[in-house]
Parts: C-alpha cells; sequence; structure tokens
C-alpha cells in the first residue's frame, strides 16, 4: 500500500522564529498518525533551524525549489548540494515558479535529475491553467508535464518521487476541484501516464498528491479517493490546528 504523504508548502509566510515555534507546537501532536508521512517546506531561510528543531521527530523537511546545478554564480538560487542532509524533499516545478519565475518543463525536469543526484526527493507538481481547463486541455497539458518532467529518470527512481496535481484554478482561491474531479486526474491522466512509462507494477507505487484549496473540512473527499495519495497544502498548512486536522482526516480516511 502507498503510505499516505501530506506536504505543507509556505510558500513566503512566517520568520524564521515563526517557523520553529510552530513546528515545536505541530511535532508531537503528530505523534500518534505514524502512517501518515508529513513534510513541512518552509522558506529557504527558516530550513536550517526548522530541520534542528525536528531532528528526532516523524515531521521532515522539504525545500521549495532548488537549482540543478551543484554551485556556480547564479545569484539567489540555492543547489541540491546545498540542501542535501538539511532536507528530505523538495518541490519542484510549483505553479508559481513557472509562472512568475521562468520555471519551464525543461527546468523542471533538470532539478529532478539533479535533486535524484543528491538524494533528494522531488515532490513535482503539475496543474492546468482555468483556460486549459475550460478548452478541454487539462489531459494533454498534465500528461505532457509529466513526461516532460521525467524524461530520463529511470523506473528504480520512480520510489523516490512524488507527484502533485494542482490545477492553477484551484489553488488559494478557494475554488478546489471536487474528489472525483481530482481523482479522474490523478488516476486517469497522471497515472496511466506512468503506467505507460514504466510499466503498472511501478506506477501503482508512486504516490501522487491533490493540491489547491486543501482543507480540514475537504480532505475526507479527497482522500477517500483511490488513487489520491495526500496533499500539497498552501494556506491550511500555515496554522497548526488545521495541519494537524490534515493529518489526523488522512489517517481516518486511509485506515491508517
Ligand atoms: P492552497 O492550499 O493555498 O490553495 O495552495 C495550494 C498550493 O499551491 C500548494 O503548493
Amino acid at each position: 500500500m502507498r503510505k499516505p504523504i501530506i506536504a505543507g508548502n509556505w510558500k513566503m509566510y512566517k520568520t524564521l522564529p515563526e517557523s520553529v515555534a510552530y513546528v515545536h507546537e505541530l511535532a508531537p501532536r503528530l505523534a500518534p498518525f505514524t502512517g501518515v508521512e508529513r513534510v513541512i517546506c518552509p522558506t529557504y531561510i527558516a530550513l536550517a533551524g526548522v530541520a534542528d528543531a525536528l531532528r528526532g521527530t516523524e515531521l521532515k523537511v522539504g525545500a521549495q525549489s532548488v537549482h540543478w546545478e551543484a554551485q556556480g554564480a547564479f545569484t539567489s538560487q540555492i543547489s541540491p548540494a546545498m540542501l542535501q542532509g538539511l532536507v528530505e524533499y523538495v518541490i519542484i516545478g510549483h505553479s508559481e515558479c513557472r509562472a512568475y519565475l521562468g520555471e519551464t518543463d525543461e527546468t523542471v525536469n533538470k532539478k529532478v535529475k539533479a535533486a535524484l543526484a543528491y538524494a533528494l526527493k522531488p515532490i513535482v507538481a503539475v496543474g492546468e491553467s482555468l483556460q486549459q481547463n475550460e478548452a478541454g486541455q487539462t489531459a494533454s497539458v498534465i500528461g505532457g508535464q509529466i513526461r516532460a518532467a521525467l524524461e530520463g529518470v529511470d523506473a528504480a527512481n520512480m520510489a523516490n518521487i512524488v507527484l502533485a496535481y494542482e490545477p492553477i484554478w484551484a489553488i488559494g482561491t478557494g475554488k478546489n476541484a471536487s474528489g472525483a474531479v481530482a481523482q479522474s486526474v490523478i488516476g486517469g491522466t497522471i497515472r496511466a501516464t506512468l503506467i505507460d512509462l514504466y510499466g503498472d507494477a511501478v506506477a501503482q507505487t508512486v504516490r501522487i498528491q491533490y493540491g489547491g484549496s486543501v482543507k480540514p473540512e475537504n480532505m475526507h473527499e479527497y482522500m477517500s479517493q483511490p488513487d489520491i495519495d495526500g496533499a500539497l497544502v498552501g494556506g491550511a498548512s500555515l496554522k497548526t490546528n488545521d495541519f494537524a486536522a490534515l493529518i489526523e482526516a488522512a489517517a481516518k480516511a486511509k485506515g491508517v
């Protein structure tokens, strides 16, 4: 069975002291839910402090992006070598990075391969715009993003990759995709693409999250879908009560 994985993407929220105080409060509250993997992705500046605060706990740390080079003249960037040992996961290809920071399918693929080379586990985000959704292009856009992100990634590495379906029109809008719609994209397009690329046995082991206005109230709807293995959560991950409720709801829905 695929172990559910809930990741909180804090985006550009919380100072270092706020980040450390948050995880000190949250980590012990999650201790009973051993069947659910949980990850917090703070800003770069808070990573070291949060990683220190969480050592020895089951709350894991992720970064929000990574560069593909080990080092170099890339002002403002952070390399996979710098993240190694500090975080377990790294979000790659978030739609905000694609929209505002020049992320492309090609840079996503370079980052995925670089992360894997440094033993970091990518959480690869894909998603269609409202316009693409309304034009009936969801399957082709998502299928294309998945194929591009995974180009040159072999089957053995798929155990270390999490995929996240985040329809852009549902991010931070309060307009979430229904559980059935998310299931149809995640099962019908994403897992189907993985089957095509890697065969059924490998595809069935890959964890796929939904993201976009996930809240404690709608978590059960997503987590009760057969192909949805977790969530990538923005706004609701900023409050300890909400994040704890998400983990509890995931544990309940999956019976773990
Ligand atoms: P919200 O949960 O705030 O809609 O954000 C989703 C997201 O972008 C997570 O990466």
